[in-house]
């Protein structure tokens, strides 16, 4: 079984991991979980993205509401700009796309706040499109389970990772793969404490194997 295969049936076996936006289809909550996601954790991040969706059910919501009001809502989560960003990418998709969020990833990417992870994951868990994300999580499981020793923030380690990401997708079940990556290193393939005597990967593991598993992934910057 190759390692999309393998953790796709993880996912579908063991993986029990709730969350509000899990398996979410409309790109307006996926966009929204993932902005509140970008500096927050999740069990912080949770109630803030129910209460938004609470008040602004769609973007057209969030679109005419008062800016005190949204960031009230925001209180809490800092990072401001995200919130602005938030707003102005609203109005523009509301009055300036008719309310469609787009469906092509530059169009996506070209919209304020959103860089290429936020773009792939709404490809990706949205429309199912072929978009590998590559975030905190994927660093760590790439790095330790093909055995990857270059830094991950290095321009070479960026480029490495990001083509093994590509390469090891799912293509045609990128949602699913996506969430399953993200949930296999938040779960099991954990920075401390990783799971490693009951994990389904552990003979297919370079770093497991070799003895490296706190030694992965490589930062250059600290
Ligand atoms: N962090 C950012 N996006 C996430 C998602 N979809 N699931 C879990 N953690 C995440």
């Amino acid at each position: 079984m190759s390692f999309a295969e393998k953790l796709l049936h993880w996912h579908e076996t063991e993986n029990n991991r709730q969350m509000p936006w899990k398996g979410e289809k409309d790109p307006y909550k996926i966009w929204l979980s993932e902005i509140i996601l970008q500096q927050t954790r999740v069990e912080q991040g949770w109630r803030y993205y129910e209460n938004f969706i609470k008040n602004f059910p769609q973007i057209q919501d969030l679109a005419n509401a008062k800016d005190e009001k949204v960031f009230k809502l925001w209180e809490g989560l800092g990072y401001y700009n995200r919130c602005k960003n938030l707003l102005d990418t609203a109005r523009f998709i509301t009055h300036n796309l008719k309310g469609n969020f787009p469906d092509d990833y530059s169009k996506i990417l070209s919209l304020k706040g959103i860089g290429p992870y936020t773009a792939a994951a709404i490809c990706s868990f949205a429309y199912n499109q072929p978009f590998a994300v590559v975030d905190g999580n994927v660093f760590r499981v790439l790095s330790r389970i093909f055995g990857i020793e270059t830094a991950t923030d290095s321009t070479e380690g960026k480029k490495i990772f990001s083509q093994l990401a590509e390469k090891s997708l799912a293509k045609k079940e990128a949602a699913k793969y996506n969430q399953a990556i993200m949930d296999f290193g938040a779960t099991i393939c954990k920075p401390a404490n990783p799971l490693c005597s009951s994990c389904v990967m552990k003979n297919d593991c370079f770093a497991f194997k070799e003895g490296k598993v706190n030694l992965l992934p490589i930062k250059e910057k600290i």
